[in-house]
């Protein structure tokens, strides 16, 4: 990538993509690997049945298969892009990042690709950059994808985290706008909070506790704090959406559709009762999806618009939330390329 003279415009959301591996695990199978319950997966999350990628599947395959879904339905060649992030948690290998190895598979040939992490927020934090460099002027065209194979690193014995976390990965365009009318992204609220790590993380495997003969599976594992992260997730919702729709100068009425992480329908139902908006304008699919981090935004965005409910012109307002802590809002209108 080579930027020369800079031009600032607006960037626009023009496009998404989606893939989630073929096999279903249903919450009945999990009844048989832990003491849990169908009835206690639905009561307490929501989540019915999720994805789980075959073994030759890794976080590269499944962004790959979602970008080609992006470049398809949006009629871009590969050789538009000029920006590849890829959001994940769960990388093919420490290095090199999978945004290389995806734009070679794709036919971006010498793209710009650097992954980015910052777990179950990632695809907030990827939009705000690739947004960021359009109106800049430094690119005309990015592809910002979150894609995660959590089902590699979940610790199948642990009721608390197994029923939860699932495969997929999801891909949006973000273009310069060339002067089309129209809002775009209209703006951003990211944050973190570093204090409690472990609340939500893998403890071995970096470089404070690397993976030794003497380390228990479970911690190279998911663990979670389950009920401090729910109270900051409901928390933060609220909270980072007041903010971003105070700072656009809109109210929660001018929202057609809140995209928020499908981490639990409990938490979704308290935030969205307690922001003010309707159920109806509420995108959920972990039902059927359950928690795919990175890729749980634009899944539940590719979704929508597959079922109607993501109409040409939408506002739409994504929250993220999650491990770090770290948070991130975007507020975009849908502007599908005709
Ligand atoms: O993606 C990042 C963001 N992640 C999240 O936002 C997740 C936030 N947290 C949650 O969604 C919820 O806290 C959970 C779904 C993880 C847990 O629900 P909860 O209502 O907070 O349950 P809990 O952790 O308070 O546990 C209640 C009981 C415990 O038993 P005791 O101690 O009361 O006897 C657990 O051992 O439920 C038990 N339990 C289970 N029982 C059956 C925990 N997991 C299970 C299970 N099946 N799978």
């Amino acid at each position: 990538m080579a930027a020369g003279p800079r031009t600032p415009r607006r960037a626009r959301l023009t496009g998404v993509g989606a893939y989630v591996p073929e096999r279903v695990m249903t919450n009945a199978e999990l009844e048989v690997m832990v003491d849990t319950t169908d009835e206690w997966i639905l009561a307490r999350t929501g989540i019915r049945e999720r994805h789980i990628a075959a073994g030759d599947q890794a976080t590269t395959d499944l962004a790959a298969a979602a970008v080609r879904d992006l470049l398809d339905r949006t009629g871009t060649a590969p050789s538009d892009i000029d920006l590849l992030i890829i959001a994940t948690t769960t990388p093919d290998y420490v290095f090199p990042p999978c945004a290389p190895l995806v734009g070679t598979m794709t036919g971006m040939d010498s793209v710009a690709a650097f992954d980015l992490n910052a777990v179950c927020s990632g695809f907030m934090y990827g939009m705000a950059q690739a947004t960021g460099m359009v109106e800049a002027g430094l690119i005309r065209r990015a592809v910002v994808v979150g894609a995660d194979t959590l089902s590699r690193i979940i610790n199948w014995e642990d009721r608390a985290t197994c029923v939860l976390f699932a495969d997929g990965a999801g891909a949006v365009m973000i273009e310069a706008d060339d002067g089309a009318p129209g809002t775009g992204v209209v703006g951003f609220d990211l944050g973190s909070d570093g204090s409690t790590p472990g609340d939500l993380w893998v403890p071995a495997g970096g470089t404070r506790t690397p993976i030794t003969p003497g380390v228990p599976h479970a911690d190279t594992c998911i663990q979670m704090n389950g009920r401090e992260v729910f109270r900051f997730a409901t928390r933060i919702l609220v909270e980072s959406s007041a903010r971003l729709l105070r700072e656009a100068g809109l109210t929660i009425d001018d929202i057609d559709l809140l995209v928020a992480h499908q981490a639990n329908e409990r938490i979704l139902d308290h935030a969205s009762e307690r922001i003010g908006i309707p159920r109806e304008k509420v995108v959920m699919n972990l039902d059927r999806l359950g928690n795919t981090s990175s890729a749980s935004i634009p899944l539940a965005l590719a979704e929508a618009r597959d079922t109607g409910v993501l109409a040409d012109g939408a506002l739409v307002l994504m929250v993220g939330f999650g491990a770090g802590l770290t948070w991130g809002s975007v507020l975009a209108r849908w502007e599908p390329r005709p």
